[in-house]
């Protein structure tokens, strides 16, 4: 009995020791790693509890936005062409549209797909870039922003950069990360709530222009989705 314990023991081990490598390779190069059916880390990809029952053949989808989310549908059920061309989407609409569901339902298919994506928004962006003290760990954190299959920035433009535009290092920095995501051919979904013009003037028009070149714009509408969730408890 002692000895089955062992076994046990020693198989579980084994186990964890194989999950952490898989992550460490699909973190440097952005594959994933079959892994020993282990339920999915949706902690490692960003993924926020309340939304991990999100996909996208059963999102509920307002009459108003039946055309926006066909779109969002084509883009998921592409998503590895899509990806290895560095396309990407700008969702964006008023708040409780159901943005950020929307992207976190691009993400889940992604993951199907063995593309490992990361979800991020800009607070804690702008939070984690500022917090590091350790510098193993700031380096390994912007690797996987700049190297990841696909970058969702939620929320584009509800961060504070400061007063002062021109001298403004967040926006540097958050200029920068967009800008190399572009170069490298790696898509990003943007979510936000600011209309394309109001985006162009908080950041650089230059820079909009290139993200649209790459990125469909979709215009979600209607009343925000969290009041009908009110409504309903
Ligand atoms: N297609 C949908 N059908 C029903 N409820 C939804 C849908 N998309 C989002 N929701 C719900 O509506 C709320 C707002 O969605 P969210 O994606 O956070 O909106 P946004 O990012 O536009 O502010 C969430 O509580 C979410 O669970
Ligand atoms: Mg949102």
């Amino acid at each position: 009995m002692e000895h089955v314990s062992k076994v046990t023991h020693n198989l579980k081990k084994m186990c964890e020791q194989y999950h952490q490598v898989a992550m460490e390779r699909e973190r440097l190069t952005g594959q994933m790693t079959p892994t020993i059916s282990k339920p999915i880390n949706w902690e490692y990809y960003g993924i926020y509890k309340r939304f991990r029952h999100v996909e996208i053949a059963t999102m509920d989808v307002a009459t108003d936005n039946a055309i926006a989310f066909e779109v969002i549908k084509d883009y998921a059920s592409h998503i590895v062409d899509n990806l290895n061309q560095g396309l990407g989407l700008i969702i964006k609409g008023p708040v409780g549209t159901g943005k950020t569901t929307a992207a976190i339902a691009i993400m889940k298919e992604a993951i199907k797909h063995k593309k490992s994506p990361y979800f991020i928004s800009m607070i804690s962006l702008l939070d984690k870039l500022m917090s590091f003290r350790d510098q193993e760990e700031r380096y390994e954190f912007e690797q996987r922003i700049q190297n990841c299959p696909l970058l969702v920035l939620d929320d584009l433009g509800g961060e504070y950069i400061g007063k002062n535009k021109e001298e403004s290092w967040m926006l540097k920095r958050i200029m920068s990360i967009i800008d190399e995501r572009y170069q490298r051919s790696k898509s990003i979904i943007i979510t936000t709530n600011l209309p394309i013009k109001e985006l162009a003037e908080r950041y650089d028009q230059r820079a909009i222009d290139r993200i649209r070149s790459t990125n469909q714009i979709i215009t979600l509408l209607g009343e925000s989705l969290r009041k009908e969730e009110w409504r309903k408890s």
